[in-house]
């Protein structure tokens, strides 16, 4: 099933409540961007933004954490109602370990690889996984252009856990929008993360309907 995740960095939080009341008849999870200005190069949401959005809305949210240290907050992130949780494969020494600790929490877990990471260093944890998260643009800002290159990382990606016949869905995160989503839904992702392509397009109605709508022919 193909799901959309709304990245709210990308809507005018001065009307937080109002930005989630517009787009949440036509998506499935809110995605919260948590960044530590290490990691990445830039400053975003914590706790109070979580609790926040919970407030606003029953959906599901997905936090995914661009921070150093992961492990120290996974816990907390899942005892605050994070139903899904990433961690960067890149900022995990101990990914496994991550992994497990997340699970245990209660939420369901994804590795993300930044777009110049191979696909391939999952290969053993894959089987541990709940979903894992491309990221088609550099991780720290909405708005970014898609990174063209990074599809064929999605189909390699969808091959490792078809062959295994694995539940794992293929998130992607990064410039998707109405015009780069066909590429993406038939290279084999499940997961849309939007920023810009959900809360800056007038009619979010359209972007559903045309994900829903699109055709691959395989
Ligand atoms: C970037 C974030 C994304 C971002 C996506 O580091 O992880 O979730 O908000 O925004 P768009 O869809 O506008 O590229
Ligand atoms: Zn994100």
């Amino acid at each position: 099933m193909r799901m959309i995740s709304a990245s709210i960095l990308a809507c005018d939080l001065s009307r937080l409540a109002e930005e989630i009341r517009r787009v949440q008849p036509y998506v499935d999870m809110i995605h919260l961007d948590v960044m530590d200005g290490v990691f990445v190069p830039n400053i975003t949401f914590g706790f109070p933004l979580l609790e926040a959005v919970k407030s606003c809305t029953n959906l599901p949210i997905d936090v995914h954490l661009m921070i150093i240290d992961a492990d120290k907050y996974v816990e907390s992130f899942a005892r605050s109602g994070a139903s899904w949780i990433g961690v960067h494969y890149e900022a995990c020494a101990h990914l496994h370990r991550t992994v497990q600790k997340i699970k245990e929490n209660g939420a369901k877990a994804y590795a993300v690889l930044n777009p110049h990471t191979p696909v391939e260093v999952l290969t053993d944890i894959l089987v541990e996984l709940d979903g894992v998260l491309v990221m088609t643009v550099n991780p720290g800002f909405s708005g970014q252009k898609f990174i063209e290159w990074t599809v064929e990382k999605i189909k390699r990606l969808r091959r490792m856990i078809d062959e295994r016949s694995l539940d794992v869905k293929i998130m992607v995160d990064g410039g998707v929008n109405e015009e780069t989503m066909e590429k993406v839904v038939c290279a084999g992702a499940e997961i849309l993360v939007m920023g810009y392509g959900i809360f800056r397009n007038p009619d979010p109605a359209s972007v559903r309907k045309m994900m829903e709508g699109v055709e691959c022919s395989c």
